[in-house]
């Protein structure tokens, strides 16, 4: 069964309950929240207090993807905001270990994720501890970019090792690009442009899932 991710990255961030409610209304599974410091990547985004009020509004899934250089001190932030799964970047300058660590202690799912340019054997010291990898199919920071296929055997390659991991891809999905995911392992898609664009949102998400 694939699972559907919308990034509210790519909503109108003036109408942030209304964007919520078209995302539990189209039949996706989560609601993916890409936090982002300025510093892991050239971009910011939102942080803990947003996280706070949607939470307020929306019972949807938060898979919140912290695109940020130091997850571990701000663990605690974001699970008490409200996140049921956080997952961080590999290629962040906290302990990889710890901050599982620290995810598990406040009874949240765990994800890693890997930069389009991390090799896939990278994750293998961790994916016994975690419950999701989440492979950007984009240079992290901004949405909108094109999908890169290169990425596709690393998904393969997880796949094999883990059956049953929570698989994601991040980064360019849309009706095209979305197969591709699916066939090399994928089980769960994350898209931001392709999903609030939709005229039909509750059609896009079929698609995706077809
Ligand atoms: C990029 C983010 C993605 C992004 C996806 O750094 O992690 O989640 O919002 O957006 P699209 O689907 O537009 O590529
Ligand atoms: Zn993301």
């Amino acid at each position: 069964m694939i699972k559907v991710s919308p990034s509210l990255l790519a909503a109108d961030f003036g109408n942030l309950e209304k964007e919520l409610s078209a995302v539990k209304e189209s039949g996706a599974e989560f609601i993916h929240l890409d936090v982002m410091d300025g510093l892991f990547v050239n971009n910011i985004s939102f942080g803990i207090p947003v996280i706070k009020s949607l939470r307020a509004k929306s019972d949807l899934f938060f898979d919140t993807h912290l695109m940020i250089i130091d997850p571990l001190s701000y663990i605690k932030a974001f699970s008490d905001a409200g996140s049921d799964m956080i997952t961080f970047h590999l290629e962040c300058n906290s302990d990889i270990d710890e901050t599982i660590a620290a995810i598990k202690k406040e009874n949240k799912k765990c994800g890693i994720s890997i930069k389009p340019k991390t090799e896939a054997e990278a994750l293998l010291p961790y994916l016994d501890k975690i419950d999701s990898v989440l492979v950007m199919s984009v240079e992290p920071g901004f949405g909108g970019q094109s999908f890169m296929p290169e990425v596709l055997p690393k998904i393969e390659k997880i796949r094999a090792w883990k059956p049953d991991i929570l698989l994601s891809v991040d980064g360019g999905i849309d009706d095209k690009t979305a197969p591709l995911a699916k066939k090399a392992g994928a089980d769960t898609l994350v898209a931001g442009s392709y999903f609030f664009k939709a005229q039909d949102k509750s059609e896009a998400v079929k698609i995706l899932k077809a």
